[in-house]
C-alpha cells in the first residue's frame, strides 16, 4: 500500500517518516509528485485544514493521502496564533519571525501565564469521502528566549516540562515520542493498520 504525505514542509515530512518506517506502507511525497499543488489552509479548524489537504491530495495523486494541520494555543492569547500558526507574523514570514513576535506579545507576562499547547490533528483521505482524523496534544511553556536549535517552528520558544527542555533542545526521537504530531501519528498508525487488515 502507498500513502502520500500531503505537505511540502521538509520538517515535517521527516517527523513523520521517521514514525511510520515499521509500517507495511510504501510512503510517497512531493519529491514522487513535483507538480503537487500547494492546498490553501482557508478552513476555520486544524481538523477542516487537514482534511482539505488530505482530500486535494487524495484526488490529485489517486493516493490514501496523509495530511497534518498543527497549531499553538497560547494560554495568555486566548488560544492564539492557533490555526493561524503558520501566518502569525504575516504573509511570508519565517519560523523566526513566529517565534519573535510571540516573544515579544509575552514579553510582560509572568511564567505562571505562559502555558500553551500545540494540537495536531492528522486527516487520511482513502478515497473520495473516505476519511479519517486523529488528534494528538503537547502541553507546555512558553520561554523568555529562544532554546535549541533542533526541530523547526515553534520549537525553540516552547519548553517541555517533564523533559526540562525545549522540544529544539530534543532529539527527533524524543519529540517524537511525546510531541503533538508524534501522539497523532500513533493514533493514525492504528487506523491504517486497521485499514491495512480490511483491504
Ligand atoms: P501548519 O500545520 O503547517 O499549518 O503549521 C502551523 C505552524 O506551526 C507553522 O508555523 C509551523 O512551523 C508550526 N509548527 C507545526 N508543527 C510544529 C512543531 O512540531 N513544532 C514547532 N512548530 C510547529
Amino acid at each position: 500500500m502507498q500513502i502520500v504525505l500531503a505537505t511540502h514542509n521538509k520538517d515535517k515530512i521527516r517527523e513523520i517518516k521517521n514514525l511510520l518506517t515499521d509500517l507495511p506502507v510504501e510512503i510517497k511525497t512531493f519529491e514522487d509528485f513535483p507538480e503537487m499543488p500547494d492546498v490553501d489552509e482557508t478552513g476555520a479548524t486544524l481538523e477542516e485544514n487537514a482534511i482539505l489537504k488530505s482530500n486535494a491530495i487524495n484526488e490529485y495523486t489517486g493516493l490514501a493521502a496523509l495530511a497534518d494541520d498543527t497549531g499553538l494555543e497560547v494560554d495568555a492569547l486566548g488560544g492564539q496564533p492557533g490555526v493561524y500558526s503558520a501566518r502569525y507574523a504575516g504573509p511570508g514570514c519565517s519560523y523566526e519571525d513566529n517565534c519573535n513576535k510571540l516573544l515579544e506579545e509575552l514579553k510582560n507576562v509572568s511564567v505562571e501565564r505562559r502555558g500553551a499547547a500545540f494540537r495536531t490533528v492528522i486527516a487520511i483521505t482513502w478515497s473520495e469521502g473516505d476519511v479519517e482524523t486523529a488528534e494528538g496534544i503537547a502541553d507546555g511553556i512558553i520561554t523568555s528566549s529562544k532554546q535549541g536549535v533542533s526541530g523547526f517552528g515553534y520549537d525553540p520558544v516552547f519548553y517541555y516540562p517533564p523533559a526540562g527542555k525545549t522540544f529544539a533542545e530534543m532529539t527527533l526521537d524524543e519529540k517524537n515520542k511525546v510531541s503533538h504530531r508524534g501522539l497523532a501519528l500513533l493514533k493514525a498508525k492504528e487506523l491504517i493498520k486497521t485499514h491495512l487488515k480490511n483491504i
